[in-house]
């Protein structure tokens, strides 16, 4: 049982973590612990009561050494005495919460509409704490989903309205946690287009600081994702935390210090501009957040992670097999292309050994330039004369699967479908509609819109065989208002698109299960774990420049596995930054990810040409094995700006390692690359040199990395246990 409840405390516990909640005389839950195994230590005693100034006590509490206002609690309310960061607010009045009841299950209850992690396999217990605020009539009921195996929890809150009237949200977040004091710090993964999840690591300093996407997605703004930790954690000791909420739109992630160096943080769908409306009866779940510790630093932390995706999240055929190698034509051609076009470009593919051709934006009828078309999802007779069928035939004889891009969410005013129906765009009453890219978002939220969306993307599937689609999303969401919601609810609309969008990437993964989503929003947009339950692999930047490629992948890895990170090699002089980096550069990097290219590949050199075939067979030998194994970020301290990171293979006989020097330095000094998760009692071979080194060489004394000239230069190394 990794659930138990004894003496008024609720015990959970996974493969290395407790848990442990409190319910006080007064009924308030309160937080008692989370980190390292505890056992089944009482830990109330740590709580000493108190009285302190300016924090008020519940009604009815006959003394004055308790109040809200310092208790450590499961999920916060408003207006009644906790003046910290609150978790739910409704109506005009207070929200103070008492436990009623409990309930254990085995496994785990969907959240409706939502993605989640799922309960198999490995199996799963669910805490239901229900709380209720008597004097509105609002009930909590707090989701605690237990993977003992796979070392983490999920938390979630379903809120619902038991009393006569009906109730107005201003604020349901997902989960609320409240940590001891301590020096903790906060890691987030910061970025912009083409700069995604860059690492940011600040010491937390008092009020209320955190993050978060007003955009309608998760944008490449912010990630909906976070790291706390000590001053003297490193990526492979010390204790870390890490939390992902398993949602693709506007979030907020909110962390306060308080007065007495306490520390909340609660995370969920972003409070401004939401409301909902909840009808006596009705419930509304809040998003999945996926919460994880580790002792041994961020990099144990990121393997929790990266397991629960690989494991929980992702679901399908896809989910574990080795994908397809890829050739896109985007870079390549942009919108200049036709069929024969594509086919030399497939031809000369597959003679590489690439797997699949995806027919990137620009194939559908009036699209010369991103500003018109989207909704028109018909192929232009000028460029594919025999249609996607007759294109996917001649793709066949080169031995080449087809893939599709397409942008179902949006319509762009010069279209068809805009003249058609101009008022399925997200738009409010009287006020002029703000484009982007020359582009509209559609209602989503609408089922008519939806079905519509729906028929259009079923009858291209009919249509040919497409075995990949490429789900892009280029602009972020403004007059974010539903034709459909009376004007008190329009609140609602920007969670009901976003929920909108998930149930028709449900119906596409129920109807065509074996074609692999990628999924995209002008490069890594939507890159959270929300998209991961839908599309197993996301198109990871638009940046593919290798050496800002490379630190985005490294950010990427905090929570997310190499595994759906989409990853091309594309043309030098990188169309986003410019730079000339070398053909191994470029695929030693793409190489971690989904392997693709996105360049004319008829302009290879013949030397270029044999390396993209050695790199394509190293991806179809070893993808799955990198895939499969614990990442490790290898941090090099004496030399800034140089990356190194590794794989460990499931059987501990293989280990992979990635080194990147970006700049060259004269006379440089010799570096040492340790590998602290090397196995001791092995002896591994370096595959291209024949060197072998004990597994405790590698782990204590490393490896070295010589002085490599020139800028931007990459090792991959391959070792084999003897
Ligand atoms: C943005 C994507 O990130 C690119 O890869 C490409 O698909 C373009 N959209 C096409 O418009």
């Amino acid at each position: 049982m990794s659930i138990q409840f004894q003496g008024g405390v609720f015990k959970l516990e996974t493969r290395s973590t407790s848990y442990h909640i409190k319910i006080t005389d007064q009924a308030y839950l309160m937080h008692l612990y989370y980190g390292a195994k505890i056992g089944d230590a009482d830990v109330s005693c740590l709580f000493p009561r108190a009285e302190r100034s300016f924090s008020p006590n519940p009604a009815g509490y006959p003394g004055r050494d308790f109040s809200l206002d310092t208790l450590p609690q499961e999920y916060s309310g408003s207006g009644a005495g906790d003046f910290r960061l609150s978790s739910l607010a409704a109506g005009h009045g207070a929200v103070d919460l008492h436990y009623v009841r409990h309930r254990i299950v085995v496994g785990k209850p969907a959240l409706a509409g939502l993605p989640s992690c799922c309960a198999a396999p490995g199996g799963v217990e669910t805490l239901e704490l229900e709380l209720e605020d008597p004097v509105s009539g609002l009930c909590v009921r707090l989701l605690y989903g237990v993977y003992e195996a796979d070392d983490f929890f999920t938390r979630s809150a379903v809120i619902v309205n038991r009393g006569a009237a009906p109730l107005t949200l201003h604020r349901a977040m997902s989960f609320c946690l409240d940590l001891p004091a301590e020096p903790w710090q906060l890691l987030g993964l910061p970025g912009a287009w083409a700069r995604e999840r860059q690492p940011e690591r600040q010491p937390l300093r008092h009020g209320v600081q955190g993050f978060g996407s007003k955009r309608g997605a998760s944008s490449h703004q912010h990630n909906p994702f976070f790291a706390l930790c000590a001053p003297h954690t490193t990526e492979h000791s010390g204790p870390a935390y890490g939390f992902g909420l398993v949602y693709s739109g506007s979030y907020a992630c909110l962390v306060e210090q308080d007065q007495f160096d306490t520390v909340r943080c609660v995370m969920g769908i972003q409070p401004e501009g939401f409301s909902w409306s909840l009808g006596p009866g009705e419930a509304f779940y809040t998003p999945e957040a996926v919460l994880a510790f580790s002792r041994q630093g961020l990099n144990g932390m990121s393997q929790i992670f990266h397991r629960a995706v690989r494991t929980h999240l992702c679901r399908g055929p896809w989910a574990h097999r080795r994908r397809p190698i890829l050739v896109n034509n985007w870079e390549a051609t942009y919108f200049d292309f036709d069929e024969q076009k594509l086919l030399a470009l497939a031809r000369r593919a597959a003679e590489l050994g690439v797997e699949l051709l995806v027919v990137d934006d620009g194939w559908f009828v009036g699209r010369s330039s991103d500003t018109s078309s989207l909704g028109d999802w018909s192929e232009d007779p000028a460029k594919l004369p025999r249609g996607l069928a007759g294109l996917a035939e001649a793709l066949a004889e080169t031995g080449l699967a087809l893939g599709l891009w397409i942008e179902p969410e949006m319509v762009s005013p010069a279209s068809e479908l805009y003249r058609r129906h101009p008022d399925w765009c997200l738009h409010q009453p009287g006020r002029p509609a703000t484009t982007g890219r020359d582009q509209l978002v559609l209602d989503l939220s609408r089922k008519d819109v939806r079905d519509h969306v729906w028929q259009q993307i079923d009858s291209l599937l009919q249509k040919a065989p497409i075995s990949y689609l490429k789900w892009d999303m280029n602009r972020h969401l403004t007059e974010v208002g539903s034709a459909l919601l009376p004007p008190e609810r329009q609140g609602e609309a920007a969670h009901r698109y976003m929920l909108g969008v998930y149930e028709l990437m449900e119906r596409l993964f129920k109807h065509y299960p074996q074609v692999l989503v990628e999924n995209c929003s002008g490069g890594g947009g939507r890159f959270d774990l929300g998209m991961l339950h839908y599309s197993p692999q996301i198109w990871a930047s638009d940046d593919t420049d290798a050496l800002e490629r490379a630190k985005i992948q490294y950010g990427t890895s905090y929570c997310y596995p190499l595994s759906c990170m989409g990853c091309h090699v594309s043309a030098v002089p990188n169309h986003q930054t410019g730079r000339v980096t070398s053909l191994k550069a470029r695929g030693d990097t793409a190489l971690w990810g989904q392997l693709g290219y996105e360049m004319d590949l008829a302009l290879l050199t013949e030397e270029e040409t044999a390396q993209v075939r050695r790199q394509c067979e190293f991806y179809k030998r070893f993808a799955p094995v990198l895939h499969a194994g614990a990442f490790y970020r290898l941090p090099l301290p004496g030399a800034p700006g140089q990356l190194a990171w590794g794989v460990l293979s499931a059987d501990q006989r293989q280990i992979f390692v990635f080194h990147m020097a970006p700049a060259a330095q004269a006379n440089a000094p010799v570096r040492l690359l340790k590998l602290p998760f090397a196995a001791p009692g092995l002896r591994y071979r370096e595959t291209s040199s024949g060197c072998c080194f004990q597994g405790t060489t590698l782990r204590y004394a490393g490896i070295a990395l010589p002085p490599h000239p020139g800028d931007c230069v990459t090792t991959l190394l391959h070792f084999q246990a003897q």
